[in-house]
This record gives C-alpha cells, structure tokens and sequence, in this order.
C-alpha cells in the first residue's frame, strides 16, 4: 500500500474515532441530564426498596394511600423484572398517557397525571438514563389495594372522568426563571400532588391546588404551601422555601418528616441553586388559599381537633 493511502487510511480512521467520542459524550450528557432529572421527579423514593436495602430504582418503593398500598415497579432494563423490551414511544406513552404497552391504564400513584406535561427533551433524557441502569432481577410486589380498586380496568373510566394530557406553555406575564419553576414544580417535581386535596374518587380538587391535604399518602397531612398567611406560606420568604428544599428544615428550625424528607433526601436536595430558587418563585406567587390542614399531632397537640371547613 503506498504511504499516502495509508495515510489517509488512518486520518479517516481517526476522524470515525471522533464522530464516535462525540456521540459518546453526547450521550453521557444526556445520562447526566436524565439522572438529574431523576432526581427532580423523585423516581428513587418510589421505585427503590430503601427500607430493604434494594438497588436503586429496581423497584419496591412503598406507597401507602387511602386506597392501599401501592408498590413502585422496577424501572432498570431487566428484560423479565424490568423495562427490558420497552421502546423510548412505551415510556412515553406511560409518562404521559398513563399507559401501559399492553394498553392497561396506570393508577394515578403514578404521578403521570404530572409528568405529562414534561418536555419530550426531557423525556428522552430520563429514558437514555433509565436504560443505563445495570439491569436488576427483583420480580416487582404486587399491590395490596382495598376493593374495588384492585380492578385495573377502572382505571381507564378514572382517566376518561379525570385526565387529560397536558403540555406546558410558558406564562408570557412572567420572566424565564419563574417559567422554569412553573415547569418543574407542575411537571415533574408534582408538588400539587401531594399538596391539593382529592375527591373520593382520589381527582385532585383543582381550585384548592397546593392548599394542602389532609389524607395525604402515608396517612399524613400534607400541609397548604399557598401564600395565605394563617394556613399557607404566606410568611415565609423565597429563601425559606430553598432551604427547606435544600436541607429538609423549616424557618422555625424544625425539619419535615416521612415523604416529603424522603423527597427532599432523594430528590431536591440534588437539585441545582436555579432550579429551586425558580421552584421557590413559583411557589411563592401561588393564589393565597384559606384551607386550614389539620397539623401533626405532635405540633398540635390537640389530635385531630384542628379542622375547619
Ligand atoms: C409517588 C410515587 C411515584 C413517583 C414519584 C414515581 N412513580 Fe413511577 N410508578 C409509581 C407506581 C405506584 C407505579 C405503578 C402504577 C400501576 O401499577 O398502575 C409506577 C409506574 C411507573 C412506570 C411503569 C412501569 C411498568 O412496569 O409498567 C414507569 C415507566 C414509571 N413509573 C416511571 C417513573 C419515573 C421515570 C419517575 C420519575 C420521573 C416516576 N415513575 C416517579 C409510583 C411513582
Ligand atoms: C410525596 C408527597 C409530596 C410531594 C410530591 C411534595 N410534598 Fe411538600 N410536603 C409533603 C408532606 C407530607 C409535608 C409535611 C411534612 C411534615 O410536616 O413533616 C410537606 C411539607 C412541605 C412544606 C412545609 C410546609 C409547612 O407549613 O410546614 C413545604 C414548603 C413543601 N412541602 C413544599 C413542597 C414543594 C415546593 C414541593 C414540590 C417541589 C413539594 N412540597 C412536594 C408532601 C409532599
């Protein structure tokens, strides 16, 4: 072979050697992105068995409710116990659609009722992460749910009664960073979730959104973060709110407990500076709501002596 041709050779080698190194790094990025973005929905504290000592996100998260206990499923690639022969489209479907590849409809523990309204960006990176994940062989837990939740097939009235996909659109009255914090608070961090109360049939009640509930998931009461200023958050500042995102204690010095130190520990506290301060400007500008939450015993001291309708 003459020396240029080998030349040549090993130049187009190389160049080939960088086209796969940059798409490499371009997909560790997406990786990084997506297992931030993990963090923020707060995918490890239900779908990891923490008490049990389990590998992350191979499912057994507990979730206790008024309509039973719900088990998060196995989220790594194992092709029997995970997510193994799922498409990118399979995930999107179930983020956004609550919808399984065989068509059954996800009860809405499943806080896809939320994360329908995450960018499809977004969702391609949390799909790129999850299917980075060593894939884990932990059978998933059935859940044990009062009857007649136990039938699967309600689920779909549930969604034709309660659910329409959302997308997000932007609030032209408000800057970016306040957008951002919109996005993320409404979309994957699902605070309203757990701070709106529910009908019966377990619908968030959409006018007292983020006035708190006071069956929340684990028997808790989940208190009003609205900005009223006897039942809300109304005297808290911004920086209140980061902190308590960041480190789990509240101004007065105490700390939460149960779920939402769960969500702080395996979700915003890995968020970044901008991100929950633009959560917190989000918060903070909600509608004061008077809804009054019954507070823990321990606070009250007068059990379940605290309700005001
Ligand atoms: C509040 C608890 C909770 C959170 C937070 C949560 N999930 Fe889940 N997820 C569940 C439950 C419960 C199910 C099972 C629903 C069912 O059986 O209908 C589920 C099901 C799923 C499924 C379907 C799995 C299967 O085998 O069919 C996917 C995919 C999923 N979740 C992804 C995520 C991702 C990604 C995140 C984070 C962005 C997340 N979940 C956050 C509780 C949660
Ligand atoms: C999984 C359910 C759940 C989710 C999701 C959730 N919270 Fe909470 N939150 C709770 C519970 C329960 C408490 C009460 C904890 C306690 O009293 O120890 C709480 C407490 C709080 C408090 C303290 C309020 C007070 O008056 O003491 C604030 C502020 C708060 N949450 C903000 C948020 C924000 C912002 C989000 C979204 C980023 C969010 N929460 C998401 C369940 C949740």
């Amino acid at each position: 072979m003459a020396p240029v041709s080998v030349a040549a050779g090993i130049g187009v080698g190389l160049a080939a050697a960088g086209v796969f190194a940059l798409a490499a790094a371009a997909a560790d990025e997406a990786v990084a992105r997506g297992a931030y973005l993990a963090r923020a929905g707060g995918c490890f504290a239900c779908h990891t068995d923490v008490k049990g000592g389990g590998a992350p996100l191979a499912g057994g998260g507990r979730i206790e409710t008024p309509f039973g206990t719900f088990f998060g499923p196995n989220l790594t690639p194992h092709p029997d116990h995970g997510l193994g022969h799922w498409t990118e489209a399979d995930f999107f479907a179930a983020m956004t659609e609550g919808r399984a590849p065989d068509g059954a409809r996800y009860y809405p523990t499943f806080p896809y009722t939320s994360f329908s309204t995450t960018a499809r960006a977004d969702l391609a990176d949390l799909w790129s992460y999850l299917r980075s994940l060593a894939p884990v062989a932990r059978a998933n837990t059935p859940h044990e749910l009062k009857w007649p939740f136990g039938w699967r097939f309600l689920n779909r009235i549930w969604q034709w009664l309660f659910f329409r996909p959302q997308t997000f659109a932007p609030d032209p009255a408000h800057d970016a960073h306040w957008n951002r914090g919109a996005y993320l608070s409404e979309a994957l961090l699902h605070c309203k979730e757990c701070h709106s109360p529910r009908s019966r049939l377990g619908a968030l009640k959409i006018s007292l959104a983020y006035a708190g509930n006071r069956d929340g998931p684990g028997d808790t009461t989940v208190p009003n973060i609205t900005a009223d200023a006897e039942t809300g958050i109304g005297r808290w500042s911004e920086i209140d709110v980061v902190w308590l995102l960041k480190t789990g204690f509240k101004p007065d010095g105490n700390d939460v407990q149960g779920i939402m130190a769960e969500l702080i520990e395996h979700g915003s506290s890995h968020l970044s500076d901008d991100d929950l301060t633009a959560v917190a400007a989000y918060i903070r500008s909600l509608e004061p709501i008077r809804y009054q939450v019954r507070k823990p015993r321990a606070e009250s001291g007068t059990p379940g002596g605290e309700f005001n309708y």
